[in-house]
Protein backbone atom coordinates (compact mmCIF):
# COMPACT_ATOMS: atom_id res chain seq x y z
CA UNK A 1 0.00 0.00 0.00
CA UNK A 2 1.10 3.70 -0.63
CA UNK A 3 0.22 7.10 1.89
CA UNK A 4 0.23 10.41 -0.14
CA UNK A 5 0.24 13.67 1.62
CA UNK A 6 2.47 15.72 3.31
CA UNK A 7 5.60 14.98 5.04
CA UNK A 8 8.13 15.61 8.15
CA UNK A 9 11.03 13.93 9.08
CA UNK A 10 15.40 14.80 10.17
CA UNK A 11 17.17 12.71 8.16
CA UNK A 12 20.50 15.29 9.35
CA UNK A 13 20.85 15.75 13.11
CA UNK A 14 19.61 19.67 13.52
CA UNK A 15 17.95 19.63 10.13
CA UNK A 16 14.68 18.60 8.67
CA UNK A 17 13.08 17.72 5.40
CA UNK A 18 9.54 18.78 4.36
CA UNK A 19 8.09 16.95 1.42
CA UNK A 20 4.40 19.02 0.21
CA UNK A 21 3.36 15.93 -1.75
CA UNK A 22 4.97 12.60 -0.89
CA UNK A 23 4.50 9.25 -1.88
CA UNK A 24 5.61 6.54 0.21
CA UNK A 25 4.91 3.09 -0.76
CA UNK A 26 5.06 -0.07 1.56
CA UNK A 27 5.59 -3.87 0.73
CA UNK A 28 4.14 -6.90 2.32
CA UNK A 29 6.72 -7.23 5.14
CA UNK A 30 5.70 -3.48 5.97
CA UNK A 31 9.37 -2.04 4.89
CA UNK A 32 9.33 1.09 2.90
CA UNK A 33 10.21 0.16 -1.56
CA UNK A 34 10.19 3.78 -1.95
CA UNK A 35 9.70 7.68 -0.72
CA UNK A 36 9.11 9.75 -4.05
CA UNK A 37 7.61 12.99 -5.11
CA UNK A 38 6.18 14.79 -8.23
CA UNK A 39 9.71 15.53 -9.67
CA UNK A 40 9.91 11.89 -9.69
CA UNK A 41 9.09 10.12 -13.40
CA UNK A 42 5.28 7.85 -13.55
CA UNK A 43 4.52 9.64 -10.19
CA UNK A 44 0.87 10.73 -11.30
CA UNK A 45 0.15 7.37 -13.04
CA UNK A 46 1.72 5.31 -9.98
CA UNK A 47 -0.51 6.93 -7.85
CA UNK A 48 -3.51 6.33 -10.14
CA UNK A 49 -2.54 2.70 -10.05
CA UNK A 50 -2.61 2.58 -6.83
CA UNK A 51 -5.99 4.63 -6.05
CA UNK A 52 -7.60 2.29 -8.86
CA UNK A 53 -6.14 -1.14 -6.97
CA UNK A 54 -7.83 0.66 -3.50
CA UNK A 55 -4.16 1.12 -2.27
CA UNK A 56 -3.58 4.44 -1.43
CA UNK A 57 -3.91 6.35 1.43
CA UNK A 58 -4.44 10.58 0.68
CA UNK A 59 -3.89 13.03 3.58
CA UNK A 60 -5.53 16.16 3.92
CA UNK A 61 -4.26 19.48 4.08
CA UNK A 62 -4.02 19.40 7.53
CA UNK A 63 -2.46 16.58 8.32
CA UNK A 64 1.19 15.11 7.97
CA UNK A 65 2.78 11.86 7.63
CA UNK A 66 5.93 12.02 10.35
CA UNK A 67 8.01 8.86 11.98
CA UNK A 68 6.64 6.91 14.59
CA UNK A 69 8.47 8.11 18.32
CA UNK A 70 10.82 5.80 19.78
CA UNK A 71 11.00 6.05 23.96
CA UNK A 72 14.05 4.97 24.92
CA UNK A 73 13.30 4.45 28.50
CA UNK A 74 10.02 3.67 30.24
CA UNK A 75 8.92 1.68 33.45
CA UNK A 76 5.56 -0.05 32.42
CA UNK A 77 4.50 -1.26 35.84
CA UNK A 78 5.05 2.64 37.21
CA UNK A 79 2.48 3.58 35.07
CA UNK A 80 -0.50 2.86 37.40
CA UNK A 81 1.40 5.21 39.90
CA UNK A 82 2.12 8.15 37.12
CA UNK A 83 2.11 11.41 38.85
CA UNK A 84 2.96 10.60 42.41
CA UNK A 85 5.42 11.46 44.71
CA UNK A 86 7.00 13.47 42.27
CA UNK A 87 8.49 15.97 44.73
CA UNK A 88 10.61 13.30 46.57
CA UNK A 89 13.95 12.66 46.13
CA UNK A 90 15.39 9.43 44.24
CA UNK A 91 15.83 7.09 47.16
CA UNK A 92 12.68 8.03 48.82
CA UNK A 93 10.38 7.33 46.07
CA UNK A 94 11.83 4.22 44.89
CA UNK A 95 11.27 3.26 48.57
CA UNK A 96 7.99 4.89 48.99
CA UNK A 97 6.26 4.54 46.04
CA UNK A 98 7.99 2.45 43.46
CA UNK A 99 9.19 -0.64 45.07
CA UNK A 100 5.74 -1.37 46.73
CA UNK A 101 4.16 -0.97 43.64
CA UNK A 102 6.49 -2.97 41.33
CA UNK A 103 6.09 -6.04 44.10
CA UNK A 104 2.52 -6.26 43.62
CA UNK A 105 3.61 -7.55 39.73
CA UNK A 106 4.13 -10.85 41.02
CA UNK A 107 0.58 -11.67 40.42
CA UNK A 108 0.25 -11.97 37.15
CA UNK A 109 -3.68 -10.93 36.87
CA UNK A 110 -2.70 -7.85 38.71
CA UNK A 111 -0.24 -7.37 36.16
CA UNK A 112 -2.35 -7.79 32.84
CA UNK A 113 -4.81 -4.50 32.64
CA UNK A 114 -1.58 -2.36 33.84
CA UNK A 115 0.65 -3.46 31.35
CA UNK A 116 -2.52 -3.13 28.83
CA UNK A 117 -3.10 0.26 29.63
CA UNK A 118 0.42 1.44 29.43
CA UNK A 119 1.29 -0.06 25.76
CA UNK A 120 -2.36 1.46 24.90
CA UNK A 121 -1.81 5.05 26.31
CA UNK A 122 1.90 4.93 25.11
CA UNK A 123 0.31 3.90 21.11
CA UNK A 124 -1.75 5.92 21.24
CA UNK A 125 0.50 9.06 22.18
CA UNK A 126 2.30 8.08 18.96
CA UNK A 127 4.90 5.89 20.16
CA UNK A 128 6.01 3.16 17.92
CA UNK A 129 8.85 1.62 19.29
CA UNK A 130 9.04 1.64 23.26
CA UNK A 131 12.11 0.17 25.69
CA UNK A 132 10.96 -1.28 29.10
CA UNK A 133 11.59 -2.04 32.13
CA UNK A 134 9.13 -4.08 33.62
CA UNK A 135 9.63 -5.65 36.98
CA UNK A 136 11.50 -8.56 38.35
CA UNK A 137 8.99 -11.41 37.37
CA UNK A 138 9.24 -13.72 35.13
CA UNK A 139 5.75 -14.23 33.97
CA UNK A 140 4.27 -10.84 34.44
CA UNK A 141 7.67 -9.69 32.37
CA UNK A 142 6.36 -12.45 29.55
CA UNK A 143 2.97 -10.73 30.37
CA UNK A 144 4.45 -6.99 28.97
CA UNK A 145 5.92 -8.59 26.22
CA UNK A 146 3.02 -10.31 24.62
CA UNK A 147 0.69 -7.06 25.23
CA UNK A 148 3.09 -5.44 22.90
CA UNK A 149 2.97 -8.00 20.40
CA UNK A 150 -0.99 -8.08 20.56
CA UNK A 151 -1.25 -4.36 20.55
CA UNK A 152 0.99 -4.50 17.75
CA UNK A 153 4.07 -2.33 19.34
CA UNK A 154 7.56 -2.89 18.74
CA UNK A 155 9.07 -3.57 22.04
CA UNK A 156 11.84 -4.08 23.86
CA UNK A 157 10.97 -5.50 27.32
CA UNK A 158 13.51 -6.58 30.26
CA UNK A 159 12.74 -8.64 33.73
CA UNK A 160 14.83 -6.49 35.81
CA UNK A 161 17.52 -7.50 38.46
CA UNK A 162 17.49 -6.47 41.55
CA UNK A 163 19.52 -9.05 44.26
CA UNK A 164 21.62 -6.81 46.34
CA UNK A 165 19.54 -6.69 49.92
CA UNK A 166 21.67 -4.30 51.27
CA UNK A 167 19.98 -1.94 48.74
CA UNK A 168 16.22 -3.44 47.99
CA UNK A 169 14.13 -4.66 50.38
CA UNK A 170 13.12 -8.03 51.11
CA UNK A 171 9.81 -8.25 49.82
CA UNK A 172 11.25 -7.17 46.44
CA UNK A 173 14.80 -8.64 46.06
CA UNK A 174 15.64 -12.02 43.97
CA UNK A 175 18.19 -14.34 44.75
CA UNK A 176 21.26 -14.44 42.34
CA UNK A 177 21.09 -17.57 40.96
CA UNK A 178 17.60 -18.00 40.52
CA UNK A 179 17.42 -14.42 39.33
CA UNK A 180 19.93 -15.16 36.37
CA UNK A 181 18.64 -18.65 35.71
CA UNK A 182 14.92 -16.45 35.55
CA UNK A 183 17.09 -14.19 33.09
CA UNK A 184 17.90 -16.65 30.63
CA UNK A 185 14.29 -18.42 30.86
CA UNK A 186 12.80 -15.20 29.96
CA UNK A 187 15.09 -14.03 27.18
CA UNK A 188 14.01 -17.64 25.77
CA UNK A 189 10.66 -17.24 26.50
CA UNK A 190 10.31 -13.64 24.74
CA UNK A 191 11.98 -15.25 21.57
CA UNK A 192 9.86 -18.04 20.70
CA UNK A 193 6.51 -16.50 21.67
CA UNK A 194 3.60 -17.23 18.88
CA UNK A 195 3.59 -14.53 16.87
CA UNK A 196 7.27 -13.38 17.29
CA UNK A 197 8.95 -14.61 13.89
CA UNK A 198 9.31 -10.96 12.68
CA UNK A 199 10.90 -10.14 16.23
CA UNK A 200 8.81 -6.98 16.63
CA UNK A 201 9.45 -8.16 20.68
CA UNK A 202 13.10 -8.29 22.20
CA UNK A 203 14.25 -9.17 25.44
CA UNK A 204 16.49 -6.81 27.23
CA UNK A 205 19.37 -7.75 29.58
CA UNK A 206 17.88 -4.88 32.56
CA UNK A 207 20.29 -4.89 35.97
CA UNK A 208 17.60 -1.90 37.55
CA UNK A 209 21.07 -0.24 38.70
CA UNK A 210 24.29 -0.68 40.12
CA UNK A 211 23.10 -0.30 43.96
CA UNK A 212 20.36 -2.84 43.25
CA UNK A 213 22.70 -5.80 42.01
CA UNK A 214 25.58 -7.81 43.33
CA UNK A 215 28.52 -7.87 40.91
CA UNK A 216 27.73 -12.02 40.74
CA UNK A 217 24.62 -10.68 39.34
CA UNK A 218 26.51 -7.88 36.87
CA UNK A 219 29.23 -10.31 35.51
CA UNK A 220 26.32 -12.59 35.02
CA UNK A 221 24.72 -10.72 33.46
CA UNK A 222 27.33 -9.99 31.31
CA UNK A 223 27.94 -13.75 29.91
CA UNK A 224 23.98 -13.58 29.39
CA UNK A 225 24.34 -10.69 27.13
CA UNK A 226 27.34 -12.18 24.89
CA UNK A 227 25.84 -15.54 24.94
CA UNK A 228 22.21 -14.14 23.26
CA UNK A 229 23.33 -11.18 21.84
CA UNK A 230 20.92 -9.32 23.70
CA UNK A 231 20.16 -5.30 24.30
CA UNK A 232 20.60 -4.40 27.48
CA UNK A 233 19.01 -1.16 29.30
CA UNK A 234 19.97 0.31 33.00
CA UNK A 235 20.36 3.56 34.91
CA UNK A 236 23.41 5.21 34.41
CA UNK A 237 24.72 7.99 36.86
CA UNK A 238 21.80 9.23 36.99
CA UNK A 239 21.79 11.22 40.50
CA UNK A 240 24.63 12.31 42.85
CA UNK A 241 23.72 9.46 44.92
CA UNK A 242 24.21 6.53 42.21
CA UNK A 243 27.19 8.06 40.93
CA UNK A 244 28.73 7.85 44.09
CA UNK A 245 27.55 4.71 45.18
CA UNK A 246 29.32 3.25 42.00
CA UNK A 247 32.57 5.40 42.97
CA UNK A 248 32.28 4.31 46.60
CA UNK A 249 31.72 0.40 45.68
CA UNK A 250 33.81 -0.28 42.71
CA UNK A 251 36.21 3.09 42.80
CA UNK A 252 35.19 3.45 39.15
CA UNK A 253 31.84 5.16 37.32
CA UNK A 254 28.77 3.10 36.33
CA UNK A 255 30.19 2.88 32.89
CA UNK A 256 33.21 1.50 33.41
CA UNK A 257 31.77 -0.90 35.65
CA UNK A 258 29.48 -1.77 33.06
CA UNK A 259 32.05 -2.53 30.43
CA UNK A 260 34.38 -4.65 32.57
CA UNK A 261 31.34 -6.86 33.69
CA UNK A 262 30.17 -7.13 29.55
CA UNK A 263 27.31 -4.58 29.82
CA UNK A 264 28.38 -1.97 27.35
CA UNK A 265 27.91 -2.95 23.64
CA UNK A 266 26.37 -1.45 20.50
CA UNK A 267 22.71 -2.51 21.90
CA UNK A 268 23.33 -0.53 25.59
CA UNK A 269 20.33 1.64 26.38
CA UNK A 270 22.02 3.72 29.08
CA UNK A 271 19.17 5.69 31.02
CA UNK A 272 20.08 9.10 32.33
CA UNK A 273 24.20 9.37 32.29
CA UNK A 274 24.05 12.55 33.61
CA UNK A 275 27.98 12.58 35.24
CA UNK A 276 29.76 11.45 32.22
CA UNK A 277 34.01 11.72 32.62
CA UNK A 278 35.98 12.11 29.19
CA UNK A 279 36.44 8.51 29.49
CA UNK A 280 33.18 7.17 29.76
CA UNK A 281 31.69 9.03 26.87
CA UNK A 282 35.19 7.48 25.07
CA UNK A 283 34.15 4.13 26.33
CA UNK A 284 29.95 4.79 24.90
CA UNK A 285 31.46 6.24 21.76
CA UNK A 286 33.87 3.44 20.86
CA UNK A 287 31.44 0.75 21.97
CA UNK A 288 28.31 2.26 19.69
CA UNK A 289 26.01 2.30 22.57
CA UNK A 290 23.82 4.72 23.69
CA UNK A 291 22.43 7.29 26.00
CA UNK A 292 18.44 7.53 26.51
CA UNK A 293 18.02 11.27 28.10
CA UNK A 294 15.51 11.75 30.37
CA UNK A 295 14.82 15.63 30.41
CA UNK A 296 11.98 15.79 32.82
CA UNK A 297 13.01 13.34 35.19
CA UNK A 298 16.22 14.57 35.33
CA UNK A 299 14.79 17.85 36.77
CA UNK A 300 13.04 15.51 39.34
CA UNK A 301 16.08 13.49 40.36
CA UNK A 302 19.54 14.61 38.91
CA UNK A 303 20.20 17.23 41.53
CA UNK A 304 21.81 18.46 38.30
CA UNK A 305 21.85 19.22 34.74
CA UNK A 306 22.02 16.93 31.17
CA UNK A 307 24.74 18.31 29.22
CA UNK A 308 22.83 17.32 26.11
CA UNK A 309 24.39 19.86 23.90
CA UNK A 310 27.34 18.69 24.68
CA UNK A 311 26.86 15.07 23.92
CA UNK A 312 25.05 15.78 20.71
CA UNK A 313 28.29 17.69 19.91
CA UNK A 314 30.48 14.79 20.25
CA UNK A 315 28.03 12.71 18.01
CA UNK A 316 27.38 9.80 20.36
CA UNK A 317 23.79 7.80 20.13
CA UNK A 318 21.58 10.07 22.21
CA UNK A 319 17.53 9.50 21.98
CA UNK A 320 14.99 10.24 24.34
CA UNK A 321 13.15 8.55 27.02
CA UNK A 322 9.55 9.81 29.34
CA UNK A 323 11.23 7.63 32.31
CA UNK A 324 7.71 6.86 33.30
CA UNK A 325 6.78 7.23 36.22
CA UNK A 326 10.02 8.94 37.19
CA UNK A 327 8.09 11.88 35.36
CA UNK A 328 4.30 11.43 34.33
CA UNK A 329 3.44 12.13 30.63
CA UNK A 330 3.17 9.40 28.61
CA UNK A 331 4.23 11.54 25.09
CA UNK A 332 7.04 11.71 23.50
CA UNK A 333 6.42 15.00 22.13
CA UNK A 334 6.43 16.46 25.19
CA UNK A 335 9.98 14.59 26.13
CA UNK A 336 11.21 16.91 23.00
CA UNK A 337 9.63 20.08 24.69
CA UNK A 338 11.09 19.52 27.82
CA UNK A 339 14.89 18.55 26.14
CA UNK A 340 14.19 21.83 24.96
CA UNK A 341 13.35 23.26 28.04
CA UNK A 342 16.00 21.50 30.57
CA UNK A 343 19.09 22.54 27.53
CA UNK A 344 17.72 26.06 27.64
CA UNK A 345 17.89 26.52 31.58
CA UNK A 346 21.47 25.74 31.64
CA UNK A 347 22.37 28.79 29.46
CA UNK A 348 23.91 31.97 30.14
CA UNK A 349 23.44 35.22 28.80
CA UNK A 350 25.49 35.51 25.22
CA UNK A 351 22.27 35.51 23.35
CA UNK A 352 21.34 38.37 24.61
CA UNK A 353 21.69 41.71 23.71
CA UNK A 354 23.10 42.30 27.86
CA UNK A 355 26.56 41.45 29.46
CA UNK A 356 26.69 37.94 29.92
CA UNK A 357 26.30 37.32 33.80
CA UNK A 358 28.52 34.97 35.47
CA UNK A 359 26.08 31.33 35.39
CA UNK A 360 25.18 29.49 32.85
CA UNK A 361 26.60 27.43 30.24
CA UNK A 362 27.45 29.43 26.60
CA UNK A 363 26.04 28.04 24.04
CA UNK A 364 24.04 25.30 25.87
CA UNK A 365 20.83 25.05 24.20
CA UNK A 366 19.23 22.67 22.13
CA UNK A 367 16.92 22.88 19.12
CA UNK A 368 13.55 21.53 18.47
CA UNK A 369 15.16 19.93 15.32
CA UNK A 370 17.74 18.18 17.37
CA UNK A 371 15.12 16.97 20.00
CA UNK A 372 12.97 15.17 17.35
CA UNK A 373 15.77 14.18 15.75
CA UNK A 374 16.57 12.27 19.54
CA UNK A 375 12.98 11.32 19.20
CA UNK A 376 13.18 9.38 15.89
CA UNK A 377 16.28 9.01 14.48
CA UNK A 378 18.48 8.82 17.50
CA UNK A 379 15.96 6.55 19.22
CA UNK A 380 16.34 4.43 15.62
CA UNK A 381 19.88 3.86 16.24
CA UNK A 382 19.64 3.12 20.18
CA UNK A 383 17.33 0.21 19.50
CA UNK A 384 19.52 -0.71 16.10
CA UNK A 385 16.29 -0.94 13.92
CA UNK A 386 16.20 1.01 11.01
CA UNK A 387 13.05 2.86 11.96
CA UNK A 388 12.79 6.86 12.69
CA UNK A 389 12.99 8.01 8.93
CA UNK A 390 11.24 7.54 5.59
CA UNK A 391 13.68 5.81 3.48
CA UNK A 392 13.94 2.31 1.66
CA UNK A 393 14.56 -0.65 4.03
CA UNK A 394 13.23 1.49 6.41
CA UNK A 395 10.34 0.04 8.57
CA UNK A 396 7.01 1.79 8.02
CA UNK A 397 7.15 2.95 11.93
CA UNK A 398 4.80 6.35 11.07
CA UNK A 399 2.19 8.70 12.22
CA UNK A 400 -0.54 10.52 10.56
CA UNK A 401 -0.65 13.66 12.37
CA UNK A 402 -3.91 16.31 11.89
CA UNK A 403 -3.58 19.54 13.31
CA UNK A 404 -6.99 20.02 12.99
CA UNK A 405 -8.35 16.84 15.10
CA UNK A 406 -11.16 17.35 17.82
CA UNK A 407 -10.20 19.38 20.55
CA UNK A 408 -6.92 20.52 19.44
CA UNK A 409 -4.71 22.86 20.91
CA UNK A 410 -2.56 23.47 17.44
CA UNK A 411 -3.26 26.41 15.24
CA UNK A 412 -1.73 26.25 12.24
CA UNK A 413 -1.88 29.16 10.05
CA UNK A 414 -0.49 28.97 6.84
CA UNK A 415 -0.03 32.59 5.38
CA UNK A 416 2.11 32.60 8.61
CA UNK A 417 3.56 29.34 9.75
CA UNK A 418 6.80 28.46 7.32
CA UNK A 419 7.40 24.55 7.24
CA UNK A 420 10.22 24.30 10.20
CA UNK A 421 7.50 26.80 12.03
CA UNK A 422 4.88 24.03 11.63
CA UNK A 423 6.88 21.73 12.39
CA UNK A 424 7.93 23.56 15.55
CA UNK A 425 4.45 23.77 16.84
CA UNK A 426 3.42 20.40 16.12
CA UNK A 427 6.58 19.36 18.40
CA UNK A 428 5.64 21.55 21.23
CA UNK A 429 1.83 21.06 20.40
CA UNK A 430 0.88 17.86 19.78
CA UNK A 431 -1.55 16.13 22.19
CA UNK A 432 -2.97 12.56 21.90
CA UNK A 433 -6.21 13.84 19.88
CA UNK A 434 -3.63 14.70 16.75
CA UNK A 435 -2.30 11.41 16.46
CA UNK A 436 -4.87 10.09 14.35
CA UNK A 437 -3.30 6.86 13.06
CA UNK A 438 0.02 4.70 13.76
CA UNK A 439 1.21 2.20 11.66
CA UNK A 440 4.21 0.04 13.19
CA UNK A 441 5.72 -2.28 10.53
CA UNK A 442 3.64 -1.66 8.00
CA UNK A 443 0.23 -2.34 10.05
CA UNK A 444 -2.09 -0.07 11.39
CA UNK A 445 -2.48 -0.07 14.89
CA UNK A 446 -4.52 2.86 15.91
CA UNK A 447 -7.12 4.91 13.86
CA UNK A 448 -8.98 7.64 15.60
CA UNK A 449 -11.25 8.05 12.50
CA UNK A 450 -12.33 4.88 11.93
N1 LIG B 1 16.91 4.30 39.43
C1 LIG B 1 16.68 3.04 39.84
N2 LIG B 1 15.43 2.67 39.61
C2 LIG B 1 14.82 3.70 39.05
C3 LIG B 1 13.51 3.92 38.54
O1 LIG B 1 12.61 3.08 38.61
N3 LIG B 1 13.26 5.13 37.99
C4 LIG B 1 14.21 6.08 37.91
N4 LIG B 1 13.92 7.24 37.34
N5 LIG B 1 15.44 5.90 38.36
C5 LIG B 1 15.75 4.73 38.93
FE1 LIG C 1 14.11 5.06 34.98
Amino acid sequence: FAVLGQLFHTPVKGDFEYLPQALVCIDNLGNILSVTTDDDSGFDANIQQLEQAGKLTRLTDSQYLMPGMVDLHVHAPQWPQAGKGLDLPLYDWLQDYTFPLEAKFADNSFAQPMYRSAVETLLANGTTSAVYFATIHNEASVTLAKTCLELGQRGFVGKINMDDASQCPDYYLEDTVQGLADTEQFIQDVLALPGNEQRLVSPVVTPRFVPSCTPQMLKGLGELTTKYKCHVQTHCSESDWARDYSLEHYGKSDVAIYQEMGLLTRKTILAHSIFLSDDDCEAIKATGASIAHCPLSNMYFANAAMKTREILDKDLHVGLGTDISGAPVPSVFHTCLDAVNHSRVREDGTNTHLPAPERGEAGSRISFLESYWMATVGGGLAIDTKVGLFAPEYAFDALIIDTQAPDSDLFVIPELDTPRDRLEKIIALNRRTNVRKVYVQGKQVINKDA
